[in-house]
């Protein structure tokens, strides 16, 4: 791979990529015409190996134009075109619940598969897939955001007590702690709507003076988080630092979140987010250059 595209969003990203790989950094240049359409140019690209870094929150928004460019990509000759997405959408529908109801999933996984020859991505939220492989039909590689989040919470949090937002995050929350020799506990989570979530920390009693730091791999609505905190103040523990792999903050997410006062946020820079404190640069450059 031998040109990076920056993406409007993930610029920051795609220039520490940049140099990580010791590959240039170009941005194509993207516009809305009034009527909403996009205009996409692109430079010289003929014979090279182009690579485009752009975090898929917001992915309605962003797709048409992303595999707009990835065609004109084509277009001018690139040998071929990869996608860097550290933050990958559309991986909540993985099957019907109701009769009739759209698997975005794979129809959107059928677009990028047609569109780019390789993705790249963080910690995808798979549930009911076992690996992107079951949806992507080009290659795939998947980066764990684990390691980097074990070495922050070492590097910041004194007498860590790691906590996962469900039973389902128990192995990487483990494998977060286990990292750092923290003990861990998982929430037991019951949500009502989007933004109704109602949570209890069994056996936290364990450990009485550590400070917790709740792990997730999405904040979306934040309401996670903020009912973890209030759960952990009604039993007077210490106010626990927040950690979030993809920090999509939706609408009032982040407001929410502060008002609740948490001992610090902090957020990995898959998507450009304030709140972004653990760089993972280093992890994805190692994970492109075993893939391509
Ligand atoms: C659940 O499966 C995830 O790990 C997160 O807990 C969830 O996506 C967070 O959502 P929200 O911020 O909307 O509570």
């Amino acid at each position: 791979m031998n040109l990076l595209l920056a993406w409007p969003g993930s610029e920051t990203l795609a220039q520490s990529l940049g140099l990580a790989l010791s590959v240039p950094v170009e941005s194509p240049v993207t516009r809305r015409f009034p009527d909403g359409e996009a205009y996409l140019r692109v430079g010289e690209v003929q014979g090279r190996d182009v690579a485009i870094v752009a975090s898929l929150d917001r992915p309605d928004e962003k797709t048409l134009p992303l595999l707009f460019l990835a065609d004109a990509l084509r277009a001018e000759g690139a040998a071929s075109v990869g996608l860097i997405a550290p933050y990958l959408a559309y991986l909540r529908q993985d099957r019907q619940f109701l009769r009739g109801e759209a698997v975005t999933s794979r129809t959107f996984a059928r677009l990028l598969s047609g569109a780019f020859q390789w993705l790249v991505t963080v910690d995808p939220h798979l549930h009911r897939y076992h690996s992107l492989g079951e949806i992507y039909s080009i290659e795939t590689a998947v980066v764990h955001a684990a390691p980097e989040i074990a070495a922050w919470i070492k590097a910041n949090v004194e007498c860590p007590l790691v906590i996962g937002p469900d039973s389902e995050s128990e192995q990487w929350v483990s494998e977060i702690a286990g990292a750092i020799g923290a003990p861990y506990a998982t929430l037991e989570k019951t949500r009502r709507g989007d933004r109704d979530v109602e949570v209890t920390i069994p056996r936290i009693e364990r450990w009485p003076g550590h400070t917790p730091v709740l792990a997730d791999d999405i904040v979306s609505t934040g309401r996670t988080m903020v009912a973890a905190i209030r759960r952990l103040a009604e039993l007077k523990r210490l106010a626990p630092v927040c950690i979030g792999v993809h920090a999509i903050f939706a609408q009032d997410a982040w407001q929410a979140l502060m008002a609740a006062k948490p001992a610090r946020i902090a957020t990995c820079n898959t998507i450009e987010h304030p709140t972004n404190a653990i760089d993972l640069t280093a992890a994805l450059a190692a994970g492109i250059r075993k893939l391509v």
